[in-house]
């Protein structure tokens, strides 16, 4: 059985959206993975189909009922050992060692918030992993959940071919990707580099990690700092 994700949302008419087309689009369609979108109002209970209501102790806007999302992740009926996400701006920042984690599993759960949370109680009671894809708040988890899912499909098996090491190795290992370029020789007045047409592997290889490396070091100190088998601090670059 492939890599499966089985999302819970309350507009299983967004997916697979972009999850559709490209290179994620392909692997679905050859069955390289599964996707299942599952919709919450289909475990809604009263005559009004409601799945929200006001939260407890005031305040603005609304929020999922633990009775409605626990039966829809019930329903689901997951295997136990798949993981359980909730997609939220609070939960744990989303990283590529996260991803490659889940790419190697069975394929998670995702749970998509919407309005202005979701009852907490269910969040402990089916033991939700909070999971957040950066420090901005989207109307909905389902275009975070879309984003887990890409990077996680790009990393199976078959459906980048040997290509998804390569290109994975300089994030993987805290570097930025050094720049590329291709024909024509010219644009606008700017050549590319001249090491880049020597043929010299070796020297098209050191200018690479140099420019990986400086770009880490300008863009994301953060990364820079963390890194291991650090070398000496190299020349800042534009932007
Ligand atoms: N839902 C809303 N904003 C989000 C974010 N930044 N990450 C994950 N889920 C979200």
């Amino acid at each position: 059985t492939p890599w499966r994700a089985t999302v819970l949302t309350l507009f299983p008419d967004m997916f697979p959206g972009p999850l559709g087309v490209s290179l994620a689009g392909r692997a679905l369609a050859g069955a390289l993975w599964a996707l299942e979108a599952r919709d919450i109002r289909a475990s809604a209970t009263d005559k009004h189909r409601s799945v929200d209501d006001t939260p407890a102790g005031g305040g603005p806007g609304m929020v999922l009922r633990a009775d409605v999302l626990a039966a829809a992740i019930d329903a689901a009926a997951i295997a136990p050992d798949r993981p359980r996400l909730l997609m939220s701006p609070r939960g744990r920042p989303l990283t590529q060692t996260h991803v490659a984690e889940l790419a190697a599993g069975p394929g998670p759960l995702i749970v998509c918030g919407r309005f202005e949370g979701i009852d907490q109680r269910v969040i402990e009671a089916r033991g939700l992993e909070e999971v957040s894809i950066g420090d901005y708040v989207l109307s909905g988890g389902e275009i975070a959940a879309m984003a887990l899912i890409d990077a996680c499909v790009r990393l199976l098996p078959g459906v980048m071919g040997k290509l998804a090491s390569g290109t994975e190795e300089s994030f993987s290992e805290g570097l930025l990707e050094y720049p590329q370029y291709t024909r024509p020789q010219e644009f606008e007045g700017r050549q590319i580099p001249e090491i880049l047409i020597s043929g010299d592997h070796a020297k098209v290889a050191a200018w690479r990690l140099a420019q990986s490396e400086a770009l880490t070091a300008a863009r994301r100190p953060d990364l820079w700092a963390g890194r291991t088998g650090q070398k000496a601090a190299p020349r800042r670059t534009k932007n």
